[in-house]
């Protein structure tokens, strides 16, 4: 089948170009590249256009005739949605608008939709099921929930057939090591705790330990991105087997505290992090836990990495990779501007072990430098040492 997946070169969208190319699936990527990363599109075609462009979405259609769209590209920033409702009405509901007068006017009958929990505001009742009344409380849930209610009108009106699929918590990366959260600002719980473990920033903070929960921290339902796009493909397959449009709220069903994710990148990292408390971040609710009944009954869905230390030990492993690549790029710019480095004493022994070119001695010199409040170094340095097979 060819699928077109709008938002293709971001995070879970780059995960679903891999899983739909695994599956013998054709795919069309068409991405602004506003946040994703050309690099992160693994393979099949790729369209750089934005969806606000009514020419690239129909060049797109006419050039390509999908048989079904995924759409990823959002902007999925709870706070800035609060100042910036523009962005977020324009971007989230008009640009999608546009996507699906796209679809219609070029009869592509299917669409998988990502939606969020945040079309439910602060809940009622954990687990949330998808008869739950929905009251989103900022504007990038209330864009989604437009979305998903105009979804319905399509249906009627042009016989448009959707799956809408309300992510809770996506986190992980693919166990392959090959793709992974980079987002920029990255704002989400476990990247950050990895960085705050890896030494690329100094802390993570706890927004908030006076929730009404066991510890005090708010609890949320983690789903590994790769059983996300798995419910994808299973969407799909409802779809073209005739399947009824459907909602279908996606999570594994057990919730853990920001202080269980702190203490599980622990574990799985072997770091001592630092933590900070802060105040409660606006907007956050208390407890946000999916009850996925629907999605397992009628589609079949089976988490595969439900276990929250293999969510993060897939995540650390993507944060060491491109750690160590960030700073091996930041460290060789820096290197081609300065003249002179400081030999420090903890570099001798790998220089004296493994090292041979004076440059990579000088790259390494600099990311001890960065890295000296951290004691990350001897772990990144390693670790490049590694991956250049020095
Ligand atoms: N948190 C911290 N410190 C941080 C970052 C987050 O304590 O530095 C806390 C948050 O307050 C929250 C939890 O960690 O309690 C998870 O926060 P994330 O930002 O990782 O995720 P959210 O639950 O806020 O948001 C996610 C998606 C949104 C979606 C929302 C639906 O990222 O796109 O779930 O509820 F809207």
């Amino acid at each position: 089948m060819k699928v077109l997946v709008v938002g293709g070169a971001g995070y879970i969208g780059s995960h679903m170009v891999k899983m739909l190319l695994a599956e013998g699936h054709e795919v069309i990527t068409f991405d602004n590249l506003s946040s994703g990363h050309r690099d992160a599109v693994l393979g099949g075609e790729f369209f750089l256009g934005d969806l606000a462009g009514q020419a690239e979405l129909d060049a797109v259609f006419v050039q390509h005739r999908p048989d079904a769209v995924m759409h990823f590209a959002s902007f999925i920033q709870v706070g800035e949605s609060v100042r910036r409702p523009d962005m977020y009405y324009r971007n989230n509901f008009s640009n999608t608008l546009n996507l699906l007068d796209a679809m219609v006017a070029h009869d592509v009958k299917h669409f998988i939709f990502s939606s969020t929990a945040a079309v439910f505001g602060e809940p009622d009742y954990v687990p949330i099921d998808e008869a739950h009344p929905n009251r989103p409380v900022n504007p990038y849930g209330r864009s989604k929930w437009m979305v998903e209610q105009i979804l319905a009108d399509y249906d009627h009106a042009f016989g448009l057939k959707s799956v809408c699929l309300r992510y809770f918590n996506a986190a992980g990366a693919d166990p392959d090591g090959l793709l992974g959260e980079r987002h920029d600002p990255e704002t989400h719980l476990i990247p950050l705790i990895l960085q705050a473990a890896s030494g690329r920033r100094p802390e993570i903070q706890v927004f908030g330990r006076d929730y009404d929960t066991p510890d005090g921290t708010c609890i949320r339902d983690y789903i590994h991105i790769v059983d996300l796009c798995a419910a994808h493909l299973l969407a799909l397959q409802h779809l073209i087997g005739g399947g009824a449009s459907e909602r279908f709220n996606l999570g594994n069903g057990s919730g853990f505290s920001v202080q269980q994710v702190i203490d599980t990148v622990e574990k799985v990292t072997g770091s001592k992090v630092i933590v900070v408390d802060g105040p409660r971040r606006a907007g956050d609710p208390a407890r946000l836990v999916a009850d996925s009944t629907r999605a397992r009954a009628q589609l079949g869905w089976e988490p595969m990495f439900a276990d929250l230390e293999a969510i993060v030990a897939h995540a650390w492993a993507w944060e060491r990779k491109f750690s160590g690549d960030c700073l091996f790029r930041s460290a060789n710019s820096q290197r081609k501007t300065r003249t002179s480095w400081n030999v420090t004493d903890q570099l001798n022994g790998i220089k004296a072990t493994k090292i041979v070119a004076q440059e990579y001695v000088e790259i390494f010199e600099h990311i001890h430098e960065i890295c000296r409040n951290s004691g990350e170094a001897h772990r990144i340095i390693e670790q490049l040492v590694e991956r250049l097979k020095l």
